[in-house]
């Protein structure tokens, strides 16, 4: 399962490029907003530091507007960049012509397994699935996830799976049994993920007992 930072702030992506943990990164206007900095230096600085894919999302709500939008970020690095789209009738139509085009996709805020079944029908690279938004209103957020894995591998969908809205690490492990293909993590989440009391616990006694072998 890939791992994906759910940030714009470059300082967390570095640290977890550097623990080798960042295979990409999701952003959207709220954690742009985060930042404190314009769009296009985020964008810069994310696309510099990150080795993967990064969504970046677009603010039109309708078709022609999230083209313009989507045309523009691919050109900035198209290897890279994934536009992001949300699940809209005006954004499934942007996001097929944008596979006509060879420009990759997110579709963002699903919450039903038909709208990722009618984001892969249009051609979306990934669907993002937000378990958390889910569990906030006492919904079963991960079961979205498997209905979903479920459908696409019925049909050979090539569109890939993003568990987004991650609150903790048990999302992150139940995504990794049902075979997500992505997870998009807080930065918070990725240090838990490192975290058991047991690891501390033993690290502390061995040290403690090394103490008492005897100097040559
Ligand atoms: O990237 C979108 C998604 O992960 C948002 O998460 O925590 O705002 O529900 P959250």
């Amino acid at each position: 399962m890939k791992f994906f930072l759910d940030t714009a702030d470059v300082e967390q992506l570095r640290k977890a490029v550097e623990m080798g943990v960042c295979d990409g990164a999701t952003t959207n206007p709220s954690l742009v907003a985060r930042t404190g900095k314009p769009f296009e230096q985020v964008i810069r600085e994310v696309l510099d530091v990150v080795p993967g894919p990064v969504s970046l999302e677009v603010l039109s709500l309708d078709t022609e507007g999230m083209v313009a939008e989507a045309r523009d970020l691919h050109q900035r690095n198209p290897e890279k960049v994934v536009v992001k789209i949300p699940m809209t009738p005006d954004g499934i139509r942007a996001v097929k012509i944008l596979a006509g085009e060879g420009v990759k996709t997110n579709v963002t805020l699903i919450f039903s397994p038909a709208q990722a079944l009618i984001a892969a029908k249009a051609g979306a690279t990934y669907v993002s699935p937000f378990v958390g938004r889910l569990d906030d209103i006492s919904h079963q957020g991960m079961d979205l996830v498997q209905d979903i894995l479920t459908i696409f591998a019925n049909y050979d969908f090539d569109t890939q799976v993003i568990v987004a809205s991650i609150r903790h690490p048990m999302h992150v492990v139940e995504a990794a049994i049902m075979g997500a293909d992505v997870a998009t993590i807080p930065f918070a989440v990725i240090e838990k993920l490192f975290k058991h009391p047991l690891t501390d616990i033993g690290i502390e006694r061995f040290l403690k007992d090394f103490s008492r072998v005897p100097k040559d």
